[in-house]
């Protein structure tokens, strides 16, 4: 086993965690924490304290450490790992806080508001020998993971096609209306790292227009036509409208798959893939392993949490460890720079070579 790149944590009590934020993600994380039997939420963070109170009673957790000061709680808490549900805006600072202070992140999506912050971050985890991991729900989903088995047995591939079209309005997180880029430094992440998860491809380079419609409740633009060189010669091509009214798509997209021996379709969320192979070849499509639906948790973060864990007590190198999830943010700011260019750009070039070392 290659040593692991981070501090790991032996002992026989739970690893405790303070999670950072408490709005509409908050709370199904700090469950997360409270039913994992290796964790324990030793503390709660939010600028809005009346919002955490809340949030804490509705949880039946009203007495754990609560307060709107990160830094007084971590220095009376001293947690081993930090969940960090802010806005993405505030991702940066209670990152480089917690890693200053030796702890260990477990970040939502995405890393960082801007490729240069998520560098800095990324090499702050480094010079704290601390792990720094960002939870990207969408891998663990068993019906994702059944269309990766199957595009695995297309051969080699030509093309890989995501729509998605959602009316993304009343459950929309406050931050969004305002924000410069909510389809592509927001949601896109999740569809442009389900391709890497689906292909394991690297993205090289991508041409990008996105634009806002006249009628969108969004000030940055809600729709966006990317086309991404990944290596292996695949073309993958995405296109998404967040102010979309009608046929709506799921919220992981309609997924195609062209390769030698066929194509696979995937129509995202619980939909299990298909697979129709060329002429002479036999392909079935692999099956997910579908786990019972629970409402009171949230999609992937159980075993997010977990992989989490396991990567802080024996090392084991999680999906979204921060040197690999830095090339899928790269692909967000890089359809960003193309779309503002109105030209090709490479993808290498934003992710510093730091993705490549991973
Ligand atoms: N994985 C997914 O499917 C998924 C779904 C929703 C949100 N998210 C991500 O989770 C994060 C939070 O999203 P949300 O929908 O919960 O947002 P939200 O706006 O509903 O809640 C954010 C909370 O953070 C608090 N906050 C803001 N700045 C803070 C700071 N500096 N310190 C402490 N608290 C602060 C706010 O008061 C608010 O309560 C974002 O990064 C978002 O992209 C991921």
């Amino acid at each position: 086993m290659t040593p692991a790149r981070w501090q790991t944590i032996t002992g026989p009590e739970p690893l405790r965690g303070v999670v950072v934020g408490a709005g509409k993600l908050g709370p199904f994380w700090a469950l997360e924490l409270l039913e994992q039997p290796d964790t324990e939420l030793a503390g709660w963070v939010d600028v809005d304290a009346a919002r955490l109170r809340a949030k804490a009673a509705e949880l039946g957790v009203p007495d754990i450490p609560m307060g709107t000061d990160l830094d007084a709680m971590l220095d009376a808490q001293r947690p081993d790992f930090v969940v960090n549900v802010a806005p993405p805006t505030a991702h940066h600072a209670i990152t480089l806080n917690a890693l200053g202070r030796g702890i260990a992140v477990l970040s939502e999506k995405p890393l960082a508001a801007t490729l240069a912050e998520a560098v800095e971050m990324v090499e702050a985890a480094d010079a704290a020998d601390r792990l720094f991991m960002v939870s990207q729900n969408r891998r663990y989903m068993p019906e994702l993971i059944a269309f990766r088995d199957t595009v695995a047995r297309l051969g080699r591939l030509s093309e890989l096609t995501c729509d998605f079209f959602i009316a993304h309005r009343e459950r929309a997180a406050e931050f969004l209306f305002a924000f410069p880029q909510p389809l592509l430094l927001d949601m896109a992440i999740h569809l442009f790292d389900g391709a890497r998860a689906i292909t394991g491809a690297d993205p090289l380079s991508v041409y990008c227009d996105a634009y806002n419609p006249p009628y969108s409740w969004y000030d940055g633009p809600a729709s966006a036509h990317a086309i991404f060189r990944m290596s292996g010669g695949l073309r993958f091509a995405f296109t998404g409208n967040w102010a979309a009214d009608g046929f709506q798509t799921s919220w992981t997209g309609t997924w195609r798959a062209v390769g030698e021996h066929g194509s696979a379709i995937w129509e995202g969320d619980h939909e299990i893939p298909h697979v129709e192979p060329g002429p002479g070849k036999t392909i079935t499509a692999a099956v997910p392993i579908l786990i019972p639906p629970n409402e009171l948790r949230f999609k992937g973060l159980q075993a997010s949490l977990a992989e989490f864990v396991s990567a802080l007590r024996i090392g084991t190198t999680p999906q979204g460890e921060a040197h690999d999830n830095i090339q899928s943010l790269a692909m967000c700011h890089a359809a960003v720079a193309s779309a503002e260019l109105g030209a090709p750009v490479p993808v290498t070039a934003f992710s510093t070579g730091l993705g490549a070392a991973a």
